[in-house]
């Protein structure tokens, strides 16, 4: 196994509108759509499109939802043998709202998502140990993530936190058991409290993550790339290139992380600035095209000299 996710599984479904609507006012929208989301599951499908050998251990609900999800992830080529499902809760839910500048603003209703248990990750633990990266996120219980945390740190397997979506956390662990540790500019906000609106504040609040105990950390940018920075080395900005069309950024931060688990574990080799250069192409690539997983390119869509050491 390449890449093993510990996450979410979603159903997005997206209104397109001219803009986001106000506290207390209807308005019109062009388009809706169904797709399948939720951070964990879209990172885990970028790198399977990729070529990963993936797996996702992730909880849905017992319901038409859960099902059409579970045949998503078996078409995508994601071993689903640890993805189980709950009599308790409903599959979780994302309600989207997209406007017409790309931008996004998001309600998740975690569900069964929020039954994954420390007990499903022990079960999931000779795969874990066979993986050579573990992705994680926020959308499922905390002592979930830290349990699967600490078993990747057992078994020498390296450790990507995406800490989305963002929440005061106060147990050092999920920090101290991150060999990278990966958040937004709104993100990186939440969590150290910092302000993030220029290269220079996102280098500060990396510092920062670092101290409270990160082995690296990366504050991605949006538009402006991504700041990179490790203890004993000067922080590093990462330019993007500019997004020629920019139709919906939903999802763009999760293909950013799922290539970046791509090249870790498959092109080891590969400088880790130059890892996230490439991350953050695929990403850009995405934002051309509508939806979430729908708008990751897979490797035959991409130029061969990008997937290669
Ligand atoms: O990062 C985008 C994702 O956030 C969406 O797919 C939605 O399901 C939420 O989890």
């Amino acid at each position: 196994m390449d890449i093993i996710v510990i996450g979410s599984c979603m159903t997005d479904q997206i209104c397109y509108t001219s803009r986001l609507p106000k506290p207390g006012e209807t308005i019109h929208g062009t388009k809706f759509s169904m797709s399948f989301g939720g951070k964990g599951a879209n990172q885990c499908v970028m790198a399977a499109k990729l070529g990963a050998k993936t797996a996702m251990v992730a909880k849905l609900g017992e319901d038409t939802f859960g099902r059409l999800y579970l045949d998503n992830l078996l078409r995508c080529g994601v071993d689903v043998g640890h993805t189980t499902t709950s009599g308790a809760a409903a599959t979780g839910v994302a309600q989207i709202c997209v406007d017409e500048a790309g931008m996004n603003s998001i309600v998740i209703v975690a569900g069964a998502n929020l039954e994954l248990s420390a007990a499903d990750v022990a079960r999931a633990d000779g795969l874990l140990g066979s993986a050579r990266v573990l992705l994680c996120q926020l959308e499922v219980p905390l002592e979930t993530t830290l349990a699967a945390l600490r078993a990747a740190r057992r078994h020498g397997v390296t450790t990507v936190v995406n800490a989305a979506p963002a929440q005061p956390v106060k147990d050092g662990d999920l920090f101290e058991l991150s060999d990278i540790f990966c958040v937004n500019e709104t993100e990186a906000e939440i969590m150290t409290e910092l302000p993030v609106r220029s290269v220079a504040e996102a280098e500060t609040a990396a510092a920062a993550l670092l101290r409270r105990g990160c082995r690296a950390v990366i504050v991605t940018l949006g538009a402006q790339g991504a700041v990179y920075a490790a203890p004993g080395q000067a922080a590093m900005h990462v330019p993007a290139e500019r997004a020629e069309r920019v139709v919906d950024t939903t999802g763009a931060g999760d293909a950013f992380l799922g290539a970046l688990g791509y090249f870790l574990a498959c092109v080891p080799a590969l400088p880790v600035r130059e890892a996230i250069v490439r991350a953050c192409r695929i990403a850009t690539d995405s934002v051309a095209r509508p939806g979430t997983q729908d708008s990751f390119p897979s490797r035959e869509q991409l130029p061969a000299e990008l997937l290669r050491p």
